[in-house]
């Protein structure tokens, strides 16, 4: 090899380091390269150990050359290792974080948001999308506003649908949410498009599908040329979205003071898929979505000429809803302290079994 030759080799070598140290992150491989250019058996190293071959009046030329390759390309791995060992000092290296033991420890998250809050939540997106408004109503409301102002004066048979827990100031637990229709009303005027989630509270008997306790939302539209049509394809969209599929529905006949005609809407029982099961009471359907058109009372009582406007009202179910969405099998276990049957099944996405708590 001539010198003109030897030039050339280490041009190519010193080349193929700088097209390695791109792909090479970590120190053990620069250090591997390293040994395989440089040792003695390596591409450069075998050259330096062959100096001796070459004339006399060259090597001095030779060494020379070798040496000052030897040097370029140490000086390029070395730093290449301390920016490296800079890193991961930093914290980071091939941008995976560096253990530091003295650390405080990062928390996980626990538990999650509440099955009926979940749902909540979603059906709040939907609407709102539709150009609904939500409102809050007061829990603890007066007997007015959840009886009176719905179409339902003391004397009505009606107030034994609801039974009540009547506080000592002769306020009510609201049994229903429907009494936001009245302050919604009374707030905006018409035309209207409101929901109002919210809990409600009856003296209940409990059992797989009834609480004393439970969530429902209200919806209230208020327009020109309203009907029933319009009421029907709104709860089939709102059922599908929830559900993510096409919900099979039951619409039948029902009987509210505040709205007629009143319909209640039903939905297939996703627990047993129609075959009859506790939570369904064994008819395969779940009462899920009473509705009507707004009586003219309840809109004159909003202060809204019912000649002119006219409107449909909603009370979904959304303790019901949750539980149909979830495969909850019994509404207990939503209110109460143990989280095992609800969380646990939710994240693995199957339907739970009670447990008493
Ligand atoms: C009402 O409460 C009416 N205010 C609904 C309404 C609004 C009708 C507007 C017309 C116009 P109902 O008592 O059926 O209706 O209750 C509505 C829904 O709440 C039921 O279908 C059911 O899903 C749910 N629900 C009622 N009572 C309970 C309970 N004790 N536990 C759990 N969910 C209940």
């Amino acid at each position: 090899m001539n010198l003109e030759q030897l030039n050339q080799t280490t041009a190519r070598i010193e080349g193929e380091v700088a097209t390695a140290l791109r792909d090479l992150t970590t120190v053990d491989a620069l250090r591997g390269l390293e040994s395989r250019l440089l040792g003695k058996q390596g591409s450069l190293g075998s050259l330096i150990a062959s100096v001796k071959e070459f004339p006399s009046d060259q090597r001095g030329q030779v060494g020379k050359l070798l040496n000052e390759a030897k040097t370029r390309i140490k000086s390029v791995l070395d730093a290449r290792v301390s920016e490296l060992q800079a890193a991961a000092q930093a914290g980071a290296s091939d941008g995976a974080a560096a253990f530091d033991p003295t650390l405080p420890g990062v928390a996980q998250p626990m538990g999650s948001v509440h099955p009926v809050t979940a749902v909540q939540w979603e059906v709040e997106r939907l609407f709102e999308r539709l150009g609904f408004t939500v409102e809050a109503g007061p829990e603890m409301e007066s007997e007015y506003h959840n009886f009176e102002a719905l179409n339902i004066p003391a004397s009505h048979p009606a107030r034994d649908m609801q039974d009540t827990f009547w506080l000592t100031n002769g306020m009510v637990l609201r049994t229903h949410t429907s009494p936001v229709q009245h302050r919604a009303m009374k707030k905006f005027g018409a035309p209207l498009r409101v929901i109002a989630p919210g809990r409600c509270f009856r003296y209940e008997t409990i059992d797989a599908s009834h609480e004393n306790t439970f969530h429902q939302i209200e919806g209230l539209v208020i327009d020109r040329d309203i009907g029933l049509p319009h009421l029907i394809a709104m709860a089939r969209t709102l059922l599908a979205e929830v559900m993510r599929r096409e919900v099979e529905l039951r619409v039948r006949p029902g009987y509210f003071p505040f709205v007629e005609p009143g319909i209640e809407i039903d939905m297939n029982c996703r627990i047993c898929g129609g075959a009859g099961c506790p939570t369904c009471k064994q008819s395969g359907w779940v009462e899920i979505l009473p509705a009507g058109m707004v009586h003219p009372n309840v809109l004159r009582a909003g202060g809204i000429d019912p000649d002119e406007w006219s409107g449909f009202a909603f009370g979904l179910g959304l303790t019901r809803l949750a539980m149909m969405k979830f495969g909850i099998r019994d509404i207990r276990v939503l209110n109460c302290g143990d989280l095992r049957p609800i969380v646990s099944p939710m994240r693995l996405g199957g339907p739970i079994v009670y447990q008493r708590c």
